[in-house]
């Protein structure tokens, strides 16, 4: 990159982002003339220490050897994190961290800085950016949370600054603590939690210190009076709510205030010749580590891509380009974490030790796997505590619901084949689709959506058990599953379609009324599901849901009959019961619309009439969206409602998906992204959950199941790619136990096959 493209540097603030940019950029090319403008004194700062990774560090240590090597000595490392519950503490090894204080983190940029001479302007507010930017050939702006720069060009940055509810404020104790501790308090007002570190180690005389943040949902602020209190007395309610964990030591504060975090987004993070970076460019939650670490390692990035670019305006590309998605990847982390604490109290009951474990996972960045390998001893105990069998992973524990045993927690989930023939008869393809994954080992194999009737089907392709026809051929394919993959379940979802019927099959134009030969739709309100392309469908009336009721039960009637061991009932995803439950597809204003409990009026008729046709000793499930992911949808305290209401009723499980219901939703989608819906629905009411959306890998499973998330797991896409999921996820654990038994005649398979290996002596000796 030509060196005059960025001969003149302005750094707007002097944190850790600016100043190690304004150092390796200076470093890197001695001639460019670099000033950092900071307002506040060298020695004031705010908070107290920061945590960086190994990988930071790393990072550091090939860029400047230098900073690093200052750092290092500063640093005190500890490797296991205590989690206090109830009056036990559990604690959890080989984690790894590192931390110094704040201050003598900017104490060792700002050395490195005049060392190298750039230009540090204490005590000086930045010139106006466009001022900057006149003058420079570059204008980095670290300028922080609050930034100005990114407010002043907000037109083209397009931030988005969200306030999130629970209330914090960053504290320090004088001594340190000897690991990571997180501590929670179960107050008269409501639950108080701690988070701490060390950041200074003893020495003689020296007792060392810590950074404590003290957390709690808003309402819990407010009873608790806090939001009255000053710092000083803010400080000293925290160390007597805490006294147990600080042994009676006080807090002391530094500029502490009650805080909401903000986390902080940009579209475009640069315009023109100004870049944004650390927090003016972006927040992750304080719990998943530092924002001081995102923003040194940005720094690093944008001092590597000046170098390796052969402009600025292609540099500052290449910059957001390789930062964007790992910055996206860890406020996803953050995301979650940020909500774990949020919704805190809800875990409050669970015994310690998957407590323990939730709180290590709750980011999914650590997952059940990394801990084993980081700590046998604490997983351990955290199965042992879940019951798995010695030697069982999670998933192959089994479970019961009413008289079906499963003997392990995956699922098969519902996934429409749209492949029946005109009649709804399943044929051949059902046979072995369903009967391949029943032997790929999955505790449960579901049907697709069985439609109750001609007009509740989706597509012309659907299946349905409204003839004894087709439920002759679904017996064929429950025979067939019970004598040839003994041990695994197989259960019938059943549903109507509602105004999303009548249409095309996936391939040919998912949710688009047919070319020809379309049947009139039915559903809570005349809506159609998308405007000016769906049918508008006519508004059941009370004989309308009489027949709809009838055409379920004697559906499940014909269910029972073909031998099926589970009835799930299809309330999710927009078709006709999850659309008299959302209140953005139920405009009733009879007593079926209206409040939760008249939109749950007609769903729980037909659930009590099914549930009265079906064998007492079988269970029964409901799936439902328990978002809408849309403005005006249903709310978190619907979906509680929900599921309360059908657990009341007699369902032995709620399934919970998300959305499907409206075309204008926007999920959220990543890894997991369904399971914070069943993880509420199962910690706020004890209800057992299917969790499923993304769940990707069986460590996956083992983590949601041993945090108490949920009871079992449903992958769909993830049985199309691989029919045999679950035994092969055996064979991975090395587990060949009862849980996922490899049928007899694929029994040689058991092992993946043997890959090249290389007949090579291997190297021994060293010959100088
Ligand atoms: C109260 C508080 C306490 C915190 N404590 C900790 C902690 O203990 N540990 C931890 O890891 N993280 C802590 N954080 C978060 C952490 O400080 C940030 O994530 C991290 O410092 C980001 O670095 P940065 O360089 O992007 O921004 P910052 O560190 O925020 O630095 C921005 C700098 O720009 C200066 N500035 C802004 N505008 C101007 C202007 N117009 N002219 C001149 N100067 C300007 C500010 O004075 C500031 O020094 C804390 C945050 C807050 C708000
Ligand atoms: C081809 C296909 C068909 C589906 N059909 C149904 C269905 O009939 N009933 C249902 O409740 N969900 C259906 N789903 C949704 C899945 O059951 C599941 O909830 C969703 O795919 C998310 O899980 P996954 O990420 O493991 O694929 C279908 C999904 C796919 C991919």
């Amino acid at each position: 990159m030509p060196s005059r493209d960025t001969e003149r540097i302005a750094v707007v603030g002097g944190g850790p982002g600016g100043l190690y940019a304004a150092a390796l950029l200076k470093r890197l090319r001695p001639g460019r003339e670099i000033t950092v403008w900071e307002r506040n004194a060298p020695e004031d700062t705010f908070g107290f220490g920061v945590v960086l990774s190994d990988e930071t560090l790393g990072g550091i240590e090939h860029a400047d050897p230098v900073v690093y090597a200052a750092l290092s000595d500063a640093f005190v490392r500890w490797d296991t994190i205590d989690v206090v519950h109830r009056g036990t503490t559990q604690t959890s090894g080989g984690h790894g961290f590192a931390a110094l204080e704040r201050r003598t983190l900017l104490r060792i940029l700002h050395e490195r800085c005049a060392s190298l001479g750039v230009r540090l302007r204490f005590r000086t507010e930045a010139p106006p950016t466009a001022e900057l930017a006149a003058g420079h050939d570059l204008v980095v702006a670290a300028d922080g949370v609050h930034s100005a720069t990114r407010e002043a060009h907000a037109r083209h940055f397009r931030p988005t600054v969200t306030h999130h509810r629970n209330r914090y404020i960053w504290l320090a104790a004088d001594f340190a603590f000897d690991s990571f501790r997180f501590e929670i308090a179960e107050t008269r007002h409501g639950v108080m939690q701690l988070h701490a570190y060390p950041f200074a180690r003893p020495s003689s005389g020296n007792p060392g210190a810590s950074t404590v943040i003290v957390e709690m949902r808003d309402e819990v602020w407010r009873s608790a009076g806090l939001d009255t209190c000053g710092t000083a007395e803010s400080a000293e309610r925290c160390a007597e709510v805490f006294a147990g964990a600080l042994g009676g030591r006080p807090l002391r504060s530094n500029k502490s205030s009650w805080l909401t975090f903000a986390t902080v987004t940009n579209q475009h993070w640069s315009h023109g010749r100004t870049v944004l970076l650390g927090d003016a460019a972006h927040t992750a939650h304080f719990s998943i580590g530092s924002g001081t670490k995102l923003a040194v390692e940005d720094a690093l990035a944008l001092a590597a891509c000046l170098e390796e670019q052969p402009g600025l305006s292609a540099a500052l590309a290449a910059y957001e380009a390789e930062r964007r998605p790992v910055v996206l990847s860890t406020q996803r982390a953050a995301a979650a974490s940020l909500r774990w604490f949020e919704e805190l109290p809800q875990y409050a009951h669970q015994p310690p030790r998957r407590f323990a474990f939730n709180l290590l996972t709750r980011s999914r960045r650590v997952t059940h796997d990394n801990l084993r390998l980081r700590d046998p001893g604490f997983t351990g105990a955290v199965e042992e505590e879940f019951g798995c069998p010695p030697g069982t992973p999670p998933m192959f524990t089994p479970l019961r619901l009413r008289g079906l045993e499963l003997r392990n927690r995956i699922v098969v989930s519902p996934m429409d084949m749209y492949s029946a023939d005109a009649d709804g008869v399943p044929g051949d393809f059902h046979l072995v689709h369903l009967g391949a994954r029943a032997l790929g080992g999955a505790g449960l194999v579901m049907t697709e959506m069985v439609c109750v009737s001609p007009e509740g089907r989706i597509t012309p392709g659907c299946t349905g058990l409204w003839t004894d026809e087709q439920a002759d051929a679904w017996t064929r394919i429950t025979r067939f599953v019970h004598d040839t993959a003994p041990g695994t379940a197989i259960g019938v979802q059943l549903g109507h379609s509602g105004r999303k019927g009548s249409t095309r099959r996936m391939w040919e134009g998912i949710d688009e009324p047919l070319e020809d030969g379309n049947w009139p739709v039915v559903a809570a309100s005349p809506l159609p599901y998308a405007h000016g392309v769906s049918q508008i469908p006519q508004a059941l009336d009370r004989d309308g849901m009489d027949a709809v009721r009838d055409r379920f039960t004697e559906a499940a009637r014909r269910a029972a009959r073909c031998g099926f061991d589970l009835l799930e009932l299809h309330c999710a995803h927009g078709y006709l019961l999850s659309g008299f439950l959302s209140p953005l597809t139920n405009r009733r204003t009879d007593a079926y619309g209206g409040s939760v409990e008249n939109r749950l009026r007609f769903p729980l008729e037909v659930f009590d009439a099914v549930r009265a046709a079906w064998p007492r000793e079988r269970p029964m499930t409901v799936r439902i969206s328990a978002t809408d992911w849309s403005h005006g949808g249903t709310s978190d305290e619907d979906a509680l409602a929900v599921a309360r209401a059908f657990a009341a009723h007699g369902a032995d499980a709620i399934d919970v998906s998300t959305g499907q219901v409206v075309p204008e939703e926007r999920p959220e989608y990543g890894r997991s992204y369904q399971t914070p819906y069943a993880d509420r629905i199962r910690n706020v009411l004890g209800v057992p959950v299917i969790a499923v959306g993304a769940i990707s890998s069986w460590d996956d499973v083992n983590s949601l199941l041993l945090a108490g998330r949920a009871d079992l797991c449903a992958l769909a896409r993830s049985h199309l790619h691989d029919p045999h999921w679950t035994l092969h996820a055996a064979a991975a654990q090395g587990y060949a136990g009862p849980g996922a038994p490899w049928p007899l005649p694929y029994r040689a398979g058991s092992r993946p096959p043997p890959t090249g290996r290389t007949d090579a002596p291997k190297p021994r000796l060293t010959l100088d």
